[in-house]
């Protein structure tokens, strides 16, 4: 277990004192104490959320992560009154994809049915759009008419489109950008909401390139806006060539003025600096994290530049817990729940239950992990795919008795499954997607059998097409092999003095959680609670099981090629490759149902009812 903290950042911890934790969801874990960083403050004060996939109602399996929309929602309220009470200014950001990937926003009919209103009810300042608002025509309409609305004047769309359905009309999703002063040192702001260059949106929207988007007028004329400060937000990972052309262009405009950026997408802690005055901060996933950021120096831009003084810029992830929260605010349980987030975790809970998100369809015996633990291995979910669950789903009555390759990206799979109830809420955590099995049937299984190294071949495949193999794999693995997401490599006899030190009131030797262990280039102190580092293991692109393959262990001859429909291009590549002429009219349904629905059908049915 790595832990990679300094040894200054450990001076400044604390330590919770232990008491049971009141809202999040009823149901959730408890969260469990671990030693904490504070925040720093600064003038300027931000808390940022993206990538929440519908998780607003919290981990409730996960200590760490189980504080709820609704918590949030105390949470900043006290902050906010915070910043009152010393004439500072706090903003909220929400970087988008807000939707898909949790039941609370998946499982109703119309998906999203409850996730509206829960989510207007944070007071939110500057909010954009991510790709996941967008892949789905019914997902950007709701957008367009619900969620642009419900945050009118804080809603920006910088290089997004809409397209009204009625009327065809073509229209900016919400305002290009938005000029707004804080509310106690009236600090001007200019800021810009962007998606990043995302291609594979349904058509009633249209993303522009961002390098399109800047040469526009109304940027060239935003950027020379007498301004305070420019605030980017961004559905786009900090290190992407996005953000670092949209930095370019407003920083030749203006040498001096401090320009920060948050952004997402790539579901990790992030933070970096493209110049002295300049920041960017990524704020992870699922409501794992809260962000924060402050500024703090000369913000006001009347001085003359070259009398600027330096700015202090500070980062931190908040583990989104109450425990956490109570720490941050200096509250505890009767004192922290506002009315307002009160109110939201019961609309919550409500939401919840009439979704029937907790009911079972079995109890998972153990954790199964996607990337803590080595693949293939007993403990990996995608072995326990591979051995147990495809040989099972990918059965067609008609064919049963013909050999198979079935192959699963494991994109596919989103998240691990805890030991205990495998409920409706958990199907659409681990495979929101709405993929089936296909197949091509009597496939040379000498060409079939080279399909799963072609797919599980680094980087970009294979011929004019350029389709990028990674695009099979989960987003967090994309982030490693950019190299991003180096701190949850773990460093091989990494040990910390973190549990050897008193800590601030003379307790020691709390053992530390497993958790985020972030390393950015600001540094190893981002995260609030100190935790035991996360082992991370890389998985191929795709897995493979062969089924009713002959006893006699001779090849077959030919097979059954099944697959997730999803990976199609790749498959069809890689047989045209191999010399198969197959097109996409080769390719036929092998099972009723969704891949999501025969999972949870085959849970059902092997394991236990209840825990
Ligand atoms: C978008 O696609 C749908 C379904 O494929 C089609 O009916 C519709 O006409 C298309 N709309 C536009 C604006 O191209
Ligand atoms: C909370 O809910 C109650 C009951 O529905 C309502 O009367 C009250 O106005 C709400 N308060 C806030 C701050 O939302
Ligand atoms: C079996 O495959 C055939 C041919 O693709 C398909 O029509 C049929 O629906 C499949 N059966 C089941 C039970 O999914």
């Amino acid at each position: 277990m790595g832990l990679k903290v300094t040894g200054g950042a450990i001076a400044a911890a604390t330590l919770h004192v232990l008491r049971l934790a009141a809202a999040a969801q009823p149901g959730a874990v408890q969260p469990v104490p671990g030693p904490m960083r504070d925040l720093v403050w600064g003038k300027l004060n931000f808390l940022h959320t993206t990538d929440t996939h519908g998780w607003h109602a919290g981990h409730l399996q996960e200590s760490q992560y189980s504080a709820d929309w609704g918590d949030y929602v105390s949470f900043a309220e006290h902050m906010r009154k915070r910043a009152d009470d010393n004439g500072v200014d706090l903003l909220l950001v929400d970087t988008g994809d807000r939707v898909e990937g949790n039941g609370l926003y998946d499982a109703s009919s119309p998906k999203g049915k409850y996730y509206y209103d829960i989510f207007r009810q944070q007071h939110i300042d500057i909010i954009c759009t991510g790709n996941h608002e967008l892949y789905q025509a019914a997902t950007a309409d709701g957008e367009h008419l619900r969620t642009v609305p419900n945050f009118k004047d804080n809603y920006i769309a910088s290089n997004l489109d809409y397209i009204d359905p009625r009327t065809g009309e073509r229209m900016p999703m919400a305002q290009r950008y938005r000029k707004f002063q804080t509310k106690h040192q009236k600090l001007d702001i200019v800021a810009f909401g962007f998606l990043f260059d995302f291609t594979g949106n349904a058509n009633n929207t249209v993303v522009q390139p961002v390098r399109q988007t800047i040469k526009e007028t109304w940027f060239q004329h935003a950027i020379r806006e007498k301004t305070d400060l420019f605030v980017v937000i961004g559905h786009v990972g900090v290190r992407m060539q996005e953000f670092q052309d949209i930095f370019r262009a407003i920083r030749d405009q203006n040498p001096a003025t401090p320009i920060l950026f948050f952004g997402g997408h790539v579901h990790i802690r992030d933070a970096t600096a493209y110049d002295s005055r300049s920041f960017a901060l990524a704020s992870g996933r699922y409501l794992e994290t809260i962000g924060w950021m402050s500024v703090d120096g000369d913000l006001k831009s009347t001085e003359a530049p070259q009398a600027k003084t330096a700015l202090r810029f500070n980062r931190r992830y908040i583990d989104n817990n109450l425990l956490g929260m109570y720490h941050h605010t200096g509250l505890d349980s009767k004192t922290f729940p506002t009315e307002h987030g009160r109110n939201v975790s019961a609309m919550i809970a409500k939401a919840r239950d009439a979704l029937d998100l907790d009911y079972a369809f079995g109890c998972s015996p153990k954790t199964y992990w996607m990337t803590r633990t080595p693949y293939p291995g007993e403990d990996s979910i995608y072995s326990w795919l591979e051995e147990e669950v495809l040989p099972d789903i990918a059965v067609n009555e008609s064919r049963k008795d013909k050999p198979r390759l079935v192959i699963a990206n494991t994109g596919a799979i989103r998240f691990d499954i805890f030991k205990g109830a495998f409920t409706r809420d958990t199907t659409y955590i681990v495979s929101p997607f709405l993929s089936v099995l296909a197949y091509i049937p009597d496939v040379p299984y000498a060409m079939a059998k080279k399909v799963i190294r072609l797919l599980n071949g680094a980087g970009q495949i294979m011929g004019p097409e350029l389709m990028d193999n990674r695009f099979m794999a989960i987003p967090e693995q994309l982030a490693i092999h950019e190299s991003i997401i180096h701190h949850q490599v773990p460093e091989s006899g990494a040990h910390s003095d973190a549990q050897q030190k008193p800590l601030a009131d003379g307790q020691d030797r709390i053992p530390l959680t497993e958790g985020y262990t972030t390393r950015d280039d600001i540094g190893s102190d981002g995260d609030d609670t100190i935790h035991a580092g996360i082992n991370f293991y890389m998985v191929p692109n795709c897995i493979q099981a062969e089924v009713a393959f002959p006893s006699s262990g001779d090849p077959p001859e030919t097979v059954d090629l099944v697959f997730l429909d999803f990976i199609t291009p790749w498959v069809l590549m890689a047989l045209r490759l191999n010399g198969g002429d197959y097109h996409r009219d080769d390719v036929q349904l092998y099972v009723e149902g969704t891949f999501t629905e025969l999972m949870a059908g085959w849970i059902e049915k092997n394991w236990p009812r209840r825990c």
